[in-house]
């Protein structure tokens, strides 16, 4: 969406994973702190989003949405104003229909008396969900539901990053680039490492849509909330080779440091948000063993060897292969250990079973790894 937001992957944390419905202003004030205290803000996590279930069930006699007082007693303005106090950004749920997911009031027909509500109350980002959505099924109904909340989040002049979460019905990729700055791809995300593949699976080809400002979103981070470290470490490494918004989902107030150090790895964050914006393609795979790769704004390639089998194994590839020629000898930074080699062509290692190594790789030139766009996105 051309609304100058987002020209990067949106970063952050959304209480939803890992608490449901008991969101609070408690609850978000104590992660808005630790994202300060952990480093993470200094690390480019800002948005502080809070999922459903943070209103009343019944609008005010003008209509106005209410906040659930004994979930947030300073209200959502004041939350926001303790949030804004820290330095971050915050961010809110609502749905394009007649209740959100867990019953309370939709947005639908209301667009613009609550979009005027939520930037009024201070909100830098909405995501916007698609329950009770009027039996809506066309493509065109679609649009239409989820341009209203756009142009009337345009009309109260306050930037708002514009989060649409349809799950992937109605192929939003095809229109939400005009729409919003990201879109949910796939279905709930759950901590477990055959809903990360199976939604990595689903995302990854949809490359040719991304771009500044509009991002294909395979749901917020897992990381933290019960897979190993190695799934973890994975499960992070994909989603910023896929250039997806980095919204941790876990308990931030009580995360361990290995949880911590993997969130806050900005070698990865940096490939992730990297200005060029595109999103990494899949380059080879065979048997459960995966090569990306994602062409960065100064001429290197970030490289994702993924392991999607139960056992180690060697992936190799070639830096032919990813984009890069012209050089006799390429830079190779292992993006977790740190450590740092040169090679001739071939890229290559032993990769634990549901495990990652991540590499940017230096030197050479650098065309177009996996082909060109086939796609053309209007924005
Ligand atoms: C469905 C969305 O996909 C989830 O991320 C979450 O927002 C819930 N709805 C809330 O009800």
């Amino acid at each position: 969406l051309g609304n100058g937001l987002a020209l990067t992957p949106p970063m952050g944390w959304n209480d939803w994973n890992a608490y449901g419905c008991n969101v609070s202003e408690s609850l978000v004030k104590q992660t808005a702190d630790k994202i300060v205290s952990s480093g993470l803000a200094a690390a480019g996590y800002q948005y502080v989003n809070i999922d459903d279930c943070w209103m009343q069930h019944s609008r005010d006699a003008s209509g106005n949405l209410q906040p659930d007082y004994g979930k947030f007693p300073s209200g959502i303005s004041g939350t926001a104003a303790y949030v804004h106090s820290k330095g971050l950004k915050i961010g809110i749920y609502e749905d394009a229909g007649t209740q959100t997911c867990a019953g309370y009031p939709g947005s639908l027909g209301h667009e613009a008396q609550d979009a005027r509500l939520f930037a009024s109350w201070g909100i830098d980002y909405l995501k916007y969900d698609n329950c009770y959505n009027n039996g809506s099924s066309t493509t065109e109904q679609y649009i239409a539901r989820y341009s209203a909340m756009r142009d009337a989040l345009a009309a109260t002049g306050r930037p708002i990053v514009y989060s649409i979460c349809e799950w992937g019905v109605n192929a939003p990729w095809t229109w939400a680039p005009n729409v919003g700055n990201l879109w949910r791809t796939t279905g709930d995300i759950q901590a477990n490492f055959n809903s990360v593949l199976n939604i990595f699976r689903q995302n990854v080809g949809l490359a040719a849509y991304a771009g500044p400002g509009a991002w294909n979103d395979p749901d917020m981070l897992e990381v933290g909330n019960g897979m190993s470290a190695t799934e973890d470490r994975a499960h992070f490494s994909l989603w910023a080779e896929m250039a997806a918004p980095l919204l941790a989902g876990n308990n931030l107030v009580t995360a361990s440091a290995t949880t911590l150090s993997i969130l806050g790895n900005r070698d990865v964050i940096a490939v992730d948000q990297d200005s060029l914006g595109k999103q990494g393609r899949m380059v080879s795979s065979s048997g459960g063993l995966d090569v990306l790769a994602k062409p960065l704004s100064n001429g290197d390639v970030s490289v994702v060897l993924f392991n999607e089998t139960g056992s180690t194994a060697t992936i190799s590839t070639t830096a032919a292969a990813i984009g890069k020629s012209g050089a006799t000898s390429y830079g190779l930074k292992d993006l977790w250990s740190g450590s740092t080699s040169t090679t001739s062509g071939t890229i290559s290692a032993s990769v634990p079973g549901h495990g990652v190594v991540m590499y940017r790789v230096s030197g050479g030139t650098t065309g177009d790894p996996g082909g060109g766009d086939s796609t053309t996105v209007l924005r």
